[in-house]
Parts: structure tokens; sequence; C-alpha cells
């Protein structure tokens, strides 16, 4: 899947880099909930990732045999797998950690609805890769993201070691979502219709920039609103369709591994790569939202530039109204649990 751009879009001097020690070119990702819907698809996608050279799967349940599975696909690097007993061993030297570790929604439910069960879980892994990995990449997928990001920084600056530039909510899939839907409104490609979606990652705290895009500027009246309301509840249309039996797993493991493989890109010195990521951010701050996904480039540290939204159309001046008040109570409510913890 991304063998031949991502080393295409390597440079000669960050390849120089990536293989210039033994230290730099151990790339150890660690996913947490690696036996899940999600988790094992991305665990897939992950093995066929050249930038991964060890995989370390751990989930309460099952990943020892997921990680069986996958190892016999024949890329380059190792996986282990590791029982609910053996979190500390799985986390032992990763340079990057993908949590989609917890329960996904049922028709009927929002995704803060999820925070009862949710929180606690993403609370105690982030405290375990503080112990063990408090250098490591955290990127983010259990939800709600707009609350579990804040706890896991919460967590990790209790612990004294929270650095705001390695800590990223996967807002992947709204962007993945608003290509996918400009496109087929546009009649193009959705490589031609790349949308910068920020905000959140639930109903009205998702906005997409419709109008600084070529082909979505155009977009104007009904076929606007339908399309700014999917990609804002495509998540509600997954769910109901898999009608009980969880949701979005198949796109989100894409989703997931995409975000990985350009986070591992920058770390390995690429430049240039831009995409948004829920991280903590200025952008809002003054307004008392400290977390907001906008568009980020990775760099060798991580969050190497978070950059402003740009221009607005009056319609997306609404919607981040709309977006505003709804993420800074999710936020607050993720600080609050681990205050109170
Ligand atoms: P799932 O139930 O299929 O898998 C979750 C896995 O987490 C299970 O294997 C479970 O054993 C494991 N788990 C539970 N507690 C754990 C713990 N303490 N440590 C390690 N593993 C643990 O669910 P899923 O469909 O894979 O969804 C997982 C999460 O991802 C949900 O919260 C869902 O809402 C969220 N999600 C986020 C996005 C996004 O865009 N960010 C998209 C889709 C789903
Ligand atoms: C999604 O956007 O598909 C995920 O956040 C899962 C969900 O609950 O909708």
């Amino acid at each position: 899947m991304f063998s031949h751009s991502a080393a295409r879009a390597l440079t000669a001097q960050s390849r120089a880099r990536l293989f210039s020690s033994t230290a730099s070119r151990q790339t150890k990702v660690a996913v947490l909930g690696a036996g899940g819907g999600i988790g094992q698809p991305l665990s897939l996608l992950l093995k066929s990732d050249p930038l991964v050279t060890s995989l370390s799967l751990y989930d309460i349940r099952g990943a020892p045999g997921v990680a069986a599975d996958v190892s016999h696909v024949d890329t380059a690097s190792e996986v282990n797998g590791y029982a609910a007993d053996k979190l500390d061993e799985a986390l032992d030297g990763v340079k990057v950690v993908v949590i989609p570790a917890g329960v996904p929604r049922k028709p009927g439910m929002t995704r803060d609805d999820l925070f009862n069960t949710n929180a606690s879980i993403v609370r105690d892994l982030a405290t375990a890769i503080g112990r063990v990995a408090p250098t490591a990449h955290i990127l983010v997928i259990s939800n709600p993201v707009n609350s579990t990001v804040p706890i896991v920084a919460a967590t990790l600056e209790k612990a004294g070691v929270f650095d705001p530039k390695r800590l990223f909510g996967v807002t992947t899939l709204d962007v993945v979502r608003a290509a996918r839907f400009t496109a087929g409104i546009a009649g193009a490609h959705p490589n031609e219709t790349p949308i910068t979606v920020v905000g959140g990652h639930s109903g009205a705290t998702i906005v997409p920039l419709l109008s600084q895009s070529a082909y979505g500027k155009g977009i104007k009246g009904e076929v606007y609103e339908k399309l700014v309301y999917r990609i804002q509840f495509g998540g509600d249309e997954v769910v109901k369709a898999k009608d009980g039996a969880g949701s979005a797993t198949l796109s989100m493991a894409y989703a997931g591994a995409k975000f990985t493989n350009s986070l591992l890109r920058g770390l390995s010195g690429e430049k240039g790569v831009v995409t948004p990521t829920f991280v903590y951010s200025p952008l809002y701050a003054s307004q008392g939202i400290d977390f907001f996904s906008s568009n980020v480039e990775l760099g060798v540290n991580g969050v190497e530039k978070i950059h402003p939204l740009g221009p607005l159309s009056a319609e997306e001046e609404k919607l981040m109204e709309a977006c505003l008040p709804e993420l800074k109570k999710n936020i607050e409510k993720g600080k609050a649990f681990v205050a109170s913890s």
C-alpha cells in the first residue's frame, strides 16, 4: 500500500538519516487494541509500511493470535504479540503508539456516550506509556477523540512527561471522507479533491473547509449543505449500516495507517508533510480551547508547525460558531476526568 510512494517520497538526505545508525533504523510501532475491529486491519496495513521496522501488538484479548497471523506477511518488519498482562513489555522501546482500544458506538449513541467506558481505558494506557515510553509519539483513535486526547495530555502532564509535539488525535477519517464525498459530487478523483477538515472529531465539531478547495468551492446550496452534513455525520452512516455490530473499522484502519505513515515520514526527515490532526494548539487557546485540529506540518520532533485556518467563507464561519462551544465542553470533560482521578 505505501511501499512505492513512501519510498519515492524519501529524499536522499532523509534516507541517509534513516539508515545512518542502528538506533534510527529502529522504528518500533505499538498498536494498543490490536485485537479489535480497527486494530486487526490497522496492524496488517502497518505491517506493509516499509517505515515500520517492528510492530508490537497489544490487547486485553487476542493480540498474540493477531501477531502470529500478521507476522507471516512477507515484509521485513518483525511482529510481536502481547497478552493482557504484558503491556509494559509491549511498550518497551516504541517510537510510536497507536491507540484504537475501547468500545465503539451502537445505533442511537453519540461518541460522548462512550466516555464512561473509554476514558479510563485511555487514561490507564497513557499512564503506562508515560512510565515505559515517555518519549513515544501517541496517536489516539479511541472515541470520543475530543475528550480522549485531553485525557492523554493531562495524564502525561500529571506524570511530568507531556510533550505537546508528540500527541495527536487521529481525525484522518474525516479528511478521507471529505475527499471521497467531494470527489463523488465533482466527478473527480479523490486525489484531486483534498479537503482540509478542522475542529474536532464529532458531529458539529467537524468543520470541512470546502471553500479552500478548487472543486469544493463551486459546490453551493442544498448540495453543499448535504455534503457538509455527510462529512460531519459519516460515522453515523456506518454505525447505522452495521446495525449494532460497531462502527467504522476498515476505513478507519486505512485512515490510521495513512496518518501513521505521514508521521513516520515526518519523523524520518521528509519535509512538507502536512495533514490535519487534533493537537495541543494555540489557535483558539484564547477562547479556552487548547486542543484543535488544523493542518499540521509533521517533522523530526512530531508537530513542526501548526498552520492557521486561512480564509473562511460565511458558511464556514457559521460552522465554526457551532463547533467551538461543543469542542470546549468535550475538552473540559476530559480534563476534569483526569483531575478527579
Ligand atoms: P472493537 O471493540 O472492535 O475493538 C476494541 C479493542 O480494544 C478490543 O479488541 C478490546 O479488547 C480492546 N481493548 C479494550 N480495553 C483495552 C485495554 N485496556 N487495553 C488494550 N485493549 C483494550 O472496537 P473498534 O471498532 O476497533 O473501535 C475502537 C475505538 O475506535 C472505539 O472507541 C471507536 O469509537 C473508535 N473509532 C475512532 C475513529 C476515529 O476516527 N478516530 C473511527 C472509528 C472508530
Ligand atoms: C467514525 O467517525 O466513523 C468514528 O468516530 C466512529 C463513530 O463512532 O462514528
